[in-house]
């Protein structure tokens, strides 16, 4: 269980202009406790459209299993693009896309609709059918966006692999997903350079057997590719030339829209999988409520990558089916230089903006000063997402980039959540630093202690758990329904949604989030685990063990730092042994799953049934005087360890 540490006491009222305009009403809150069903019905058939309407809101009969909205059909691409278009905003810019290279496009929704039907023509001549898997491994392009709505269209379920992954993290995804189909890119622009991606998909397909027909390839960096005859295809070729009319057919409500990989307590990555309605309906009301989207006049901006969950729910479904005018942007903060997001920001006249607490404190550590030379008055509402956000952070946020008047809504929702959970909402909610407050209308949470009592005492930190089923929730484990249920629903039975994470109130009812309290890592907003880690450790012929643990670190959150041991006969090559080991890990999985440190020890901690005691290697790694060893099967290991490293090794 993570430290609580003392709550700061210093809230925010919402202003009674914001209040006005609000999307969010206090009368929520009663509307969905009474009537929670009812409740979302409502969202669902106001805020969607159904090519068939439901006769059921929810079925739990055969919990945790759930199904949302049963009997109704719609098509999460028509909802996003054509329906727009039919009312009468065709004209209406969906994206301003950023390069990194300052290279910019301008998509309305009746380009976006062209786009969309190209690529899922496009899509189907290389044989794509509905319920096929499509995996996708692009950079942040608008091709991106298009090929997405392509398959949800087709009604064939999306993997996106985030670019940042590697070869072998691909390979893995492709096959549990059995895709068929591989959408990429030659490359992309990261940091002023054209880094390959091609390549890593070239590699991920070339050892021996694999699902993968045909891989589409967008021309982005014009990078060397080698494309393999009768397998990979241009974009220019197959998308570009093909019929901009394509027919919308509705699927099921609980037709599967997309599998996403999230990282758990063991090494192999887990298929979060989410269907049609009720993750749309979920997307589509937060990304109204919670960041007060108004779609005529805002101009929305999530830094997120679509390879993750957030680009999913808050720059593809939510803003799109809302009709939203957005900015993406593909390149990194500092390129070319580290005032570039508050230059777009300005640019485009960004109202609201929603990142990560990674990316506020690297930006409280770059100075004040740069964003002080731009003009941010836009900016109205401003978001968090991905880790608790400390209080000193959020103040910066506010002060800084809203002006000392925007309001802040710190989110917190997962992968399998499929759409925020617990918010403040702004206009309505009295707003309190660092904490995400309480479950939005429509949501109930609570808190637990190990035996599964709700606690409600102030300070007393437990485990956060969903009490009722909600729309966007996740259907399950892609192909390992008992994982699911493992997982999700046995640890404190199954009525209760265990997130992972642990919690408190403080003493006006809000919630905090603590962090996770399984072996799953939160490194700058990103979920990495333990287990595949240490695993892509010993993959490494001069390793025989390893143990990795998240240490605190001011800006990420929390840093990897493992410990290894290296095999009889391994030499140490100190600071060589390190570098390589880390670019190995690097290799495994991607450059987000780098250790910051890697320490070579001669044991690791262990107790008598043989588990590594990670709290002990955590105390190291955070440079505090080591706990309670007293259930150690060898007492004297810590020593080993502390000296081995005071003494440099
Ligand atoms: C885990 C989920 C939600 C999209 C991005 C991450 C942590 C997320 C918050 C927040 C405190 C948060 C939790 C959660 N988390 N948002 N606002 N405050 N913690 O999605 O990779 O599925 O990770 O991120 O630990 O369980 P994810």
């Amino acid at each position: 269980m993570p430290p609580g540490g003392p709550s700061v006491s210093q809230s925010f009222a919402p202003s009674p202009e914001f209040a006005a305009q609000a999307n969010g009403k206090a009368e929520l809150y009663d509307e969905a406790s009474t009537e929670h069903e009812e409740f979302w019905a409502k969202q669902a058939r106001d805020r969607i459209t159904w090519a068939k309407d439901f006769d059921q809101t929810l079925d739990w009969s055969d919990a945790p299993f759930a199904k949302w909205y049963v009997g109704g059909e719609l098509n999460a691409a028509y909802n996003c693009v054509d329906r727009h278009v039919e009312a009468g905003n065709g004209d209406r810019v969906a994206i301003h896309f950023e390069g990194e290279g300052g290279d910019t496009r301008t998509i309305t929704y009746a380009d976006l609709q062209k786009d969309v039907a190209k690529a899922a023509n496009a899509l189907e001549s290389l044989g794509v059918a509905k319920g096929d898997r499509v995996a996708i491994y692009l950079p942040m392009i608008p091709e991106a966006v298009a090929t997405m709505l392509a398959c949800a269209r087709i009604g064939a379920p999306h993997s996106v692999v985030f670019g940042g992954f590697s070869a072998d993290a691909l390979r893995t995804r492709i096959a549990d997903a059995e895709a068929r189909v591989v959408v990429t890119a030659d490359g992309q622009f990261r940091r002023g350079k054209a880094a390959p991606l091609k390549a890593a998909v070239d590699a991920a397909l070339d050892s021996g057997d694999n699902p993968v027909e045909k891989v589409l390839v967008v021309q982005r960096t014009k990078g060397d590719v080698e494309m393999k005859e009768g397998r990979d295809v241009w974009w220019h070729d197959v998308v570009d030339t093909a019929s901009d009319e394509h027919t919308a057919y509705p699927h099921d409500s609980e037709h599967p829209l997309f599998i996403l990989y999230t990282s758990g307590t063991t090494g192999k990555p887990k298929g979060i999988f989410h269907t049609t309605g009720g993750y749309l309906t979920q997307c589509a009301y937060t990304n109204s409520v919670v960041h007060d989207l108004h779609p005529e006049t805002d101009v929305y901006w999530c830094t997120a990558d679509i390879g993750w969950v957030t680009g999913h729910s808050y720059i593809v479904y939510g803003p799109l089916a809302n009709g939203a005018t957005q900015v993406i942007y593909e390149g990194t903060p500092d390129t070319p230089h580290q005032g570039r997001w508050w230059e777009i920001v300005e640019k485009y006249g960004v109202t609201i903006l929603y990142t990560a607490p990674t990316a506020i404190r690297t930006f409280m550590k770059w100075g004040d000063d740069i964003p002080a030379k731009y003009n941010l008055s836009s900016l109205r509402v401003l978001g968090s997402v991905g880790e608790p956000i400390n209080p000193e952070a959020w103040l910066w946020y506010r002060k800084n980039i809203g002006g000392d008047k925007a309001p802040i809504v710190d989110t917190w929702w997962q992968t399998e959540t499929g759409a925020i959970m617990i918010s403040p909402l702004p206009g309505v909610t009295d707003l309190e630093p660092g904490s995400a407050q309480k479950p939005i209308p429509g949501i109930s949470a609570e808190i637990l202690d190990d035996e599964g009592q709700p606690l409600h005492d102030p300070e007393a930190v437990g485990y956060l758990v969903l009490t009722k089923p909600w729309p966007s929730m996740l259907r399950g484990i892609w192909g390992d329904p008992e994982r699911y249920k493992e997982t999700y629903w046995s640890r404190f039975g199954d009525k209760y949604y265990f997130a992972g994470d642990g919690a408190k109130y403080d003493e006006k009812g809000n919630i905090w989030l603590l962090g996770r309290v399984d072996d799953v890592m939160n490194v700058s907003g990103h979920r990495l685990s333990t287990a595949e880690i240490e695993s892509a450790l010993v993959s490494h012929p001069t390793v025989a063990e390893a143990a990795v643990v998240g240490a605190s670190d001011e800006t990420t959150g929390q840093a990897v730092v493992a410990f290894v041991i290296l095999r009889g006969g391994a030499e140490d090559h100190g600071d060589d042994t390190v570098q390589e080991l880390r670019n190995h890990v690097a290799k495994e999985i991607g450059p987000i799953a780098k250790p910051r440190s890697i320490m070579v020890v001669p044991e690791l901690p262990k107790t008598r049934s043989g588990k590594i005691m990670r709290r002990l290697l955590r105390d190291v790694a955070e440079n505090r005087e080591v706990g309670d060893v007293t259930t150690l099967a060898d007492d004297s290991v810590m020593n080993l360890i502390k000296d081995g490293m005071s003494s440099g090794k």
